[in-house]
C-alpha cells in the first residue's frame, strides 16, 4: 500500500515538472518578447491623456539588471544602471502618435513592456444644422438633419448623441483608428408631424475613454435647433356638425374651428358668389340649404359640407288650438251657466207672481 502511493505521489511529480518544463520552453520559444515574460512592472497599465495634459508612469523591476529606462519620441528616460523605478513623465503632451515603452537589459538580453496611450481632445465646436434645406418643414415629407463635430480626437472613441427635447433618439460611432483629431458628421433623418412643431433637436459629441479616462466622460452639446412644422388645416368636426337644424322664424350660430400651421383663414361659402369670412355664420330660414365651411393655409385646403333643414314652427299654431280650444270650453261653460241661471230665475219669478 505505501508502495503504491509513492509510485503516484512520483508519476504526478513527474507530470507536473514536465508541465513547467513545458511552458518554460513555450515562453522562450514563441513568447519571449511578450510583456509576461519581462520582469517589469508598468504602473498604470495604460494611460487616457487629455492633448498637451501632464503624464506619468512608473516602470519597476524587482531584479538585477545591466540597465533599464524609458523609450519615447517625449520624455524618454535614458538607460540606467542602479536605480530599480524608472518615470516616464511629461508635463504637457503634445505629440498624438506616441508609442512609450519601458525596457530592461539582463542576462545579456533586452525585453521591453509598452505602454497604451491614449490622447484626446474634446471637439472645438458641435453643431447642428438642417441639410439642404430652410425654414418650415412640412408634415410627412423626410428631412436631414447634420451633426458636425469638429477637431475631435480619437475617433474611433466619439459617440455622438441625437436628443429631441430630453429624448435620446439616436446614436452613431465611428471607426476610423486615426488617432490625430478629424472633422465627423453625423445625420439623422426625420419625418415630423404636427406634434412635432415646435419640437427642439440637439446634438452631443461624447468622447468614450473608458476606466482610465475622465470620471466623466467629457460632452460638447449644440445649440438647440428648433423645427417649425407646417401641417394643412383640420375642421373640427365635433364643434360643426354636418347637419344643422334652424326653426323658421329663430337663428342658430354655428362655428367653423380648424387647427393648422400657419393658422387657416376660415370662410363660409353659401353659394357661388355670396362668401362670408368669418369663423361663426348664423343661419335664418333665408340661409341656403347646401353650405360649406372653406380652411385654407399655405399646405392645403380643407372642405366641410353642412347641411341645413329648416323646420316650420308650430309653436304659433299649437298656441292658436290651445287658446281657441280654452275659448270654446270657457264659452260652452258660459253658456251652460246662463242657461240654468236664466231657468232659475224665471222659475223664482214665476213662483212669486203666482
Ligand atoms: C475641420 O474643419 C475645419 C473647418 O471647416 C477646418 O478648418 C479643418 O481643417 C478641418 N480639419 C480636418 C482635420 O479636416
Ligand atoms: C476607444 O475605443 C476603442 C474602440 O471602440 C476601444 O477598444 C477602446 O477601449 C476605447 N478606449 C478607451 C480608453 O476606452
Ligand atoms: C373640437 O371641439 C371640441 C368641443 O369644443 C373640443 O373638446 C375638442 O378638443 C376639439 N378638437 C380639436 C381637435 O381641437
Ligand atoms: C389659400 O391660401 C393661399 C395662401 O395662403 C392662397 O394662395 C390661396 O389662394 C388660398 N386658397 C383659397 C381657396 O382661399
Amino acid at each position: 500500500m505505501k508502495k503504491g502511493s509513492f509510485c503516484l505521489a512520483t508519476f504526478i511529480r513527474i507530470v507536473y515538472m514536465w508541465l513547467i518544463g513545458f511552458s518554460f520552453l513555450y515562453f522562450s520559444l514563441v513568447a519571449d518578447s511578450a510583456a509576461d515574460g519581462c520582469p517589469l512592472q508598468v504602473n498604470p497599465q495604460r494611460v487616457v491623456v487629455k492633448y498637451g495634459g501632464p503624464v506619468s508612469v512608473d516602470c519597476s523591476t524587482s531584479i538585477q539588471h545591466t540597465g533599464m529606462g524609458w523609450e519615447a519620441s517625449e520624455g524618454a528616460v535614458p538607460m540606467s544602471t542602479d536605480s530599480l523605478v524608472v518615470t516616464w513623465r511629461v508635463s504637457e503632451l503634445t505629440e498624438w502618435d506616441i508609442t512609450p515603452y519601458c525596457f530592461i537589459n539582463h542576462n545579456m538580453d533586452q525585453c521591453t513592456v509598452t505602454l497604451p496611450v491614449t490622447i484626446y481632445k474634446t471637439p472645438d465646436s458641435v453643431s447642428i444644422s438642417t441639410v439642404n434645406h430652410n425654414g418650415p418643414m412640412k408634415e410627412g415629407n423626410q428631412y436631414e438633419l447634420q451633426c458636425d463635430v469638429l477637431n475631435v480626437a480619437p475617433a474611433q472613441n466619439l459617440t455622438v448623441n441625437w436628443y429631441k427635447g430630453q429624448t435620446l433618439v439616436n446614436q452613431s460611432i465611428f471607426t476610423d483608428t486615426i488617432k490625430t483629431p478629424v472633422n465627423k458628421t453625423s445625420k439623422l433623418l426625420i419625418r415630423p408631424d404636427r406634434a412635432d412643431d415646435g419640437a427642439q433637436y440637439w446634438c452631443e459629441a461624447e468622447l468614450e475613454l473608458g476606466e482610465e479616462g475622465p470620471r466623466l466622460p467629457p460632452k460638447v452639446t449644440s445649440d438647440p435647433l428648433n423645427i417649425t412644422v407646417y401641417f394643412g388645416p383640420i375642421i373640427n368636426e365635433t364643434k360643426l356638425p354636418s347637419k344643422v337644424l334652424v326653426v323658421r322664424g329663430y337663428t342658430v350660430v354655428i362655428v367653423c374651428e380648424a387647427e393648422g400651421n400657419p393658422t387657416p383663414t376660415i370662410s363660409w361659402n353659401l353659394s357661388t358668389n355670396y362668401t362670408v369670412n368669418n369663423k361663426t355664420l348664423t343661419i335664418t330660414d333665408s340661409t341656403p340649404e347646401d353650405l360649406h365651411c372653406i380652411a385654407n393655409n399655405s399646405v392645403n385646403t380643407t372642405i366641410r359640407y353642412v347641411k341645413v333643414s329648416i323646420q316650420d314652427n308650430y309653436v304659433p299654431i299649437i298656441v292658436g288650438i290651445i287658446i281657441a280650444v280654452v275659448l270654446v270650453i270657457s264659452m260652452i261653460f258660459i253658456y251652460i251657466y246662463f242657461t240654468y241661471y236664466k231657468k232659475t230665475r224665471m222659475g223664482h219669478y214665476i213662483l212669486r207672481k203666482l
